[in-house]
Parts: structure tokens; C-alpha cells; sequence
């Protein structure tokens, strides 16, 4: 596997013990984000999506393999890894400067240089006029926005995505898609993105893993070699679509 590499994926296993019997959930996973990638993943309900990304950003480490971050465990990355959950889990008593600030908690800057860096976030996602708007004042996907602003703000290498745009209607999904596409050319952030949505992976990634279910495992990565922006109506894309239909069917 190459050292250039963000994240690195090797042969990944995970099992969970449930009432006395181990299942295991992942087998083999092995995939590498090069640096500013992006990397859509699929696959059916409970073929273990959210549970790869719990592994990678640290919430659960009972797992055999390796996962790195720039060849270092992931472990011990500390803030270069971010998530954003399909809701928003923002704090209903903090305003959007308040939940997207939360993240800098413990950054060594000083409070100026916190402030100046929420502005910057709050304002690169779109949320200027909302910076001092409670959770309950904003739209669903104006909240998203702000989960997205306050993953960004301790400026990760990696940010981790777990059907952010899931909950949302369909039109303010692609919308979304093309600001989360601004946002990555503006920071070269590398990308997992994890959705059910075959279109919203192939028009967003520059690679989609196709999982398959009991165990997870990697049943097809699609290469999708096209360069941006991307029309939403390109051949190429609805030629990836029917092969990617293909795969997640036959995965099920
Ligand atoms: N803490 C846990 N203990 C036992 N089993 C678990 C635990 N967390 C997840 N699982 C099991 O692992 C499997 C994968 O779950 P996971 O949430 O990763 O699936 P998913 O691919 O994200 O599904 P979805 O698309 O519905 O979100 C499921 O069968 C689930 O029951
Ligand atoms: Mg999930």
C-alpha cells in the first residue's frame, strides 16, 4: 500500500457479540483515500456502512487489521478525522457559533482566533445570517449545513459521512451535494461518503465501494473517472448507474 495515501483500509474485520453468539459483521476490508479523494460507499441496509465508519473516526476499536491516517493508526490521529451523522446532533441549546465552536473546544488558539475560525466555517456553509440561530430556528437542511460547518472547523484531513443528506428532500439533497463539492475544492479535504443513493455516490465520488451483506465485504470498487463539475445527465454517469444498480441488487 502506498505512504501518500490519507487513509488506509487493511483487511478489516469486525464482529459483535450478540446474546453469547459472535456475528461477524465486516470481512476484509481493504481500500486506500488518497489525499482530497473522494470515496462514496454502498450497500445495502445493515451490510455494516455506519459500523466501518464508527471504526475509522475511533468511536469503537474492537476490530482486527489496520486503519491509518497518513500511515499513522487512526487512534492516535486525534482531530485529523471528522463525522457527520445522517441528523445533525447539534446541541439545541447552542447557537449555530456555539455547536460549531464546541468542536474547537480544546484547539490551541487563543478565543479570537476560535471566533474568527467559527465566522469562517459558519460562512463557507452558507449559515452568515444564522450564526446566532438556535438548532430549532433552522430548516433540516440548513441544520445539516451546520453539522457539515462544525465537522470542518478543527480542519481535518479526513472527513467521514455517514447519509448526511439521507433525511432530506430531493431537490435540497442535490443542492446540497454541489455545496459539499464546493467546499471540498475550497479545503481538498479527503471524503468517505456513505449513502444509499447510487446517483448521489456516483456524481460525488471519484471512486464508490460497493458492499455486500453477512459479512460486509467489498463486492465491487467502480472507478469513476470523470472529471468535475459533472452533469447530473452525462452518459457515463447513467452507464456506472445501471452497473452500480446491478451490484447493489445482486448484493442484497
Ligand atoms: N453495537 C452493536 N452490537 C451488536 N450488533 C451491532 C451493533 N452495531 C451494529 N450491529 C449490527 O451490525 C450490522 C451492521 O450495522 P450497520 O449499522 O453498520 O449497518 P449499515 O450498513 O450502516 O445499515 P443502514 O444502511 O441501515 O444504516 C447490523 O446487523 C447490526 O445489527
Ligand atoms: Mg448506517
Amino acid at each position: 500500500m502506498s505512504s501518500t495515501a490519507s487513509l488506509t483500509i487493511d483487511r478489516v474485520g469486525k464482529a459483535f457479540r450478540l446474546n453469547g453468539a459472535e456475528r461477524e459483521i465486516l470481512r476484509d476490508i481493504s481500500f486506500e483515500v488518497g489525499k482530497g479523494e473522494i470515496v462514496g460507499v454502498l450497500g445495502a441496509s445493515g451490510c455494516g456502512k455506519s459500523t466501518l465508519l464508527r471504526l475509522i473516526v475511533g468511536l469503537d476499536s474492537d476490530y482486527s487489521g489496520r486503519i491509518a491516517v497518513a500511515g499513522v493508526a487512526a487512534t492516535d490521529a486525534g482531530r485529523k478525522i471528522a463525522m457527520v451523522f445522517q441528523d445533525h446532533r447539534l446541541f439545541p441549546w447552542l447557537t449555530v457559533a456555539g455547536n460549531v465552536g464546541l468542536a474547537l473546544d480544546t484547539a490551541p488558539l487563543s478565543r479570537a482566533e476560535k471566533h474568527e475560525r467559527v465566522r469562517a466555517y459558519v460562512d463557507l456553509v452558507g449559515l452568515t445570517d444564522f450564526i446566532d440561530a438556535y438548532p430549532r430556528q433552522l430548516s433540516g437542511g440548513m441544520a445539516q449545513r451546520a453539522a457539515i460547518a462544525r465537522a470542518l472547523v478543527s480542519e481535518p484531513d479526513i472527513l467521514l459521512m455517514d447519509e448526511p443528506f439521507g433525511a432530506l428532500d430531493s431537490l435540497l439533497r442535490l443542492r446540497l451535494q454541489d455545496e459539499l463539492l464546493r467546499i471540498w475544492q475550497h479545503r481538498a479535504v479527503s471524503i468517505v461518503v456513505v449513502t444509499h443513493d447510487i446517483e448521489e455516490a456516483l456524481y460525488l465520488g471519484d471512486r464508490v465501494i460497493v458492499l455486500e451483506a453477512n459479512p460486509g465485504r467489498i463486492r465491487s470498487v467502480i472507478d469513476v473517472d470523470m472529471d468535475r463539475p459533472r452533469r447530473r445527465d452525462d452518459p457515463r454517469i447513467n452507464t456506472l448507474k445501471r452497473a452500480c444498480f446491478d451490484l447493489v441488487a445482486g448484493a442484497a
